[in-house]
């Protein structure tokens, strides 16, 4: 029995230590320094994406005992913005849409010595009941969980929280609300990738240098600011002819924004630092938005990668723009160019120019949707910028 136990927005003394017992997976590995690691102010490094109260750190703590530092497992969820769209009806291509709030959950770690307790579970099937309304569930907190926990101010009003999962389909699918419900889904993953060689050959020379402009950090929080926008403006189109229903999370707010400023650790492993970390069209293309900005992953025993964390480009650009990628790309020793969950319109396009496209074999998207039941959710522009 877990009643004893509850989920507590953890003190600034249990985030540090819960980051301190995280370092040995997430840190230690991939030379990150301790210190930046361990956020002792406890700001996120004073990141935009953590301020105004959106991000919390949890618990699983003893009811009697709630601020220990010998707490049972801990997680972290950012409260985003999400546009959701619904059909009016099942045949019907209008969309109306509202402006809400969602969450990302991360960081879920237990303690070697307390796994396999059911630890994680619990604390995970709690926490859907600080980050929704309990209207959102098919039965009331169950009774042998003990007391519901507290839902600090601003929180439970959520209608979809995601995580990526790194322990397969299964583990978040069994953490439900209530006995008998589902639930984090596994969400459509495909990872595109364009290997450099092919990319430079298929997409022929770079001879439309002057309708592109790769852009450095300081440009990025204005491309990123006028895709909200555009995001909030437009009305997509869905891809699954199921889905009632779809969400999006909007770049802005410092969501996007964490890649690109929370790695400079890593990349000290290149031989050439980046300067570039985005492109976008100019006036070589009148009224067009078309972009792709980037971090980077240079992991151990991995091909060095561009990531593309967010893009927005109409089918015509995409040979052209990847093109200029792929030169940039080279001349810092990249292997490879990956996007996450390319939009089905350009799917073709991207073939053409030597992509090839494979189910994720880990960081599974995965959903859990608070706003009803409709048959079936679309987790809409599900790229790398909306992960964390
Ligand atoms: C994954 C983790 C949080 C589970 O914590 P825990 O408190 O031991 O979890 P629970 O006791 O509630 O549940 C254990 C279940 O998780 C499963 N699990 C644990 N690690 C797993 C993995 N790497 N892949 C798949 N399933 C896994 C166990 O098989 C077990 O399933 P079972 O009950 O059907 O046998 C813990 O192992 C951990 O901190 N791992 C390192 C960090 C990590 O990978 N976090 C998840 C990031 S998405």
């Amino acid at each position: 029995m877990l009643d004893h136990l509850s989920l507590f927005p953890a003190t600034k003394e249990q985030a540090v230590e819960s980051r301190l017992r995280s370092y040995e997976s997430w840190g230690r590995p991939y030379g990150v320094p301790i210190e930046g690691y361990l956020d002792r102010k406890n700001t996120m490094a004073g990141l935009e994406m953590a301020a105004e109260g959106r991000w919390t750190s949890w618990v699983l703590a003893p009811r009697d005992d709630p601020e220990t530092l010998d707490f049972m497992c801990s997680c972290e969820t950012l409260r985003r913005e999400v546009i959701v769209y619904q059909k009016d009806n099942s045949d019907s291509t209008d969309l109306w849409k509202e402006e809400k709030i969602g969450y990302g959950v991360a960081s879920v770690y237990t303690l070697p010595k307390n796994r396999g307790k059911g630890y994680a579970r619990h604390m995970m099937r709690l926490l859907h009941w600080v980050l929704a309304s309990p209207s959102a569930f098919p039965s009331p907190f169950p009774e042998a969980w003990g007391k519901a926990p507290a839902v600090p101010e601003g929180l439970g009003q959520g209608v979809v929280s995601v995580l990526y999962s790194d322990v397969g389909s299964q583990f978040y699918k069994a953490c439900g609300p209530c006995p008998g419900a589902d639930g984090w889904m596994a969400a459509p993953h495909i990872i595109t990738t364009w290997s450099m060689e092919t990319t430079l050959q298929e997409s022929g020379p770079a001879s439309t240098q002057d309708k592109w402009r790769l852009v450095g950090k300081d440009k990025l929080k204005e491309i990123i600011d006028g895709d909200s926008e555009l995001i909030v403006e437009e009305a997509p189109t869905l891809e699954s002819p199921d889905a009632q229903t779809a969400f999006t999370f909007l770049p802005r707010k410092g969501l996007a924004e964490y890649l690109y400023r929370k790695i400079d650790w890593y990349l000290d492993q290149m031989t050439v630092p980046p300067q570039q970390w985005g492109i976008e069209s100019t006036a070589g293309y009148p009224g067009r938005n078309d972009f792709a900005i980037w971090t980077f992953e240079l992991l151990p025993n991995s091909p060095k990668t561009l990531l593309i964390t967010r893009l927005r480009c109409q089918k015509d650009a995409l040979s052209e723009m990847l093109a200029q990628i792929a030169v940039y790309a080279k001349q810092i020793g990249i292997e490879r160019i990956q996007i996450w969950n390319l939009p089905e319109g350009l799917k073709d396009e991207a073939g053409k120019t030597g992509a090839e496209s494979a189910p994720a074999e880990e960081h599974l998207a995965s959903v859990k949707w608070y706003g009803g039941e409709p048959s079936s959710v679309e987790y809409l522009h599900n790229e790398k910028f909306a992960w964390c």
